[in-house]
């Protein structure tokens, strides 16, 4: 299916799945970058790998509906199918959730339901919690409660905060592309997928 990937920073989730596409474990097109902060890396990473990206400024539109209203159109001329979220840092509002219904796929940095919002990571660490993990998820209007498709977990091991960090970015880097292979090829019901992903 054609993808559109939507990130807010560094992009290494962006080229995590870019790279699985190149090597064939991802049968995906990215039509498109998308991210709300025109000077991240993702986009000169897009730049690198002949990818297409969009950069708008959320304050130049006078709400959230404008500048989704705006996107839809983008996405809808270039024919996306999937929105893609790594590291995008705003809510989803209700027309691109309408527009993409069941289609819009999130990565979070902990065990999900614990630890939704922003700095996943440092929350799983000051909880003093003995295990830290991502979840790949669907996307609702609520921050990181959509259902759970994909998870997986590690102990913390009384580990520092860069020690688990690039823990969890491997483990990413890795579940996301198998997840969404998954999700793309495989028409199984979300209960049976997170299943396998556990075997
Ligand atoms: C990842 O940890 C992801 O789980 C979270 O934001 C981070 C994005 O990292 N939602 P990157 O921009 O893909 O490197």
């Amino acid at each position: 299916p054609k993808i559109a990937v939507f990130a807010s920073g560094n992009g290494s989730n962006f080229q995590a799945i870019a790279d699985a596409i190149q090597e064939g474990r991802l049968n995906a097109e990215i039509a498109l970058v998308v991210t709300d902060k025109p000077e991240a890396f993702v986009v000169e990473r897009a730049r690198r790998l002949g990818i297409k990206s969009f950069s708008f400024i959320p304050a130049q539109y006078d709400s959230k509906q404008l500048y989704e209203e705006m996107l839809k159109e983008k996405l809808v001329e270039h024919k996306v199918e999937w929105l893609i979220l790594a590291g995008f840092m705003r809510l989803i509002g209700p027309v691109l959730l309408e527009a993409f219904e069941n289609r819009i796929i999130n990565i979070h940095p902990s065990v999900l339901p614990a630890f939704p919002g922003k700095d996943a990571i440092g929350q799983t660490l000051a909880s003093g919690a003995e295990r830290a993990g991502v979840t790949v998820h669907y996307v609702d209007a609520g921050m990181d409660t959509g259902s759970i498709i994909s998870q997986q977990s590690f102990p913390v091991a009384g580990r520092g905060r860069e020690a688990v960090e690039e823990e969890i970015h491997k483990l990413e880097h890795e579940l996301y592309p198998a997840t969404l292979q998954k999700l793309f090829h495989q028409p199984v019901k979300t209960k049976d997928l997170y299943d396998s992903m556990q075997g």
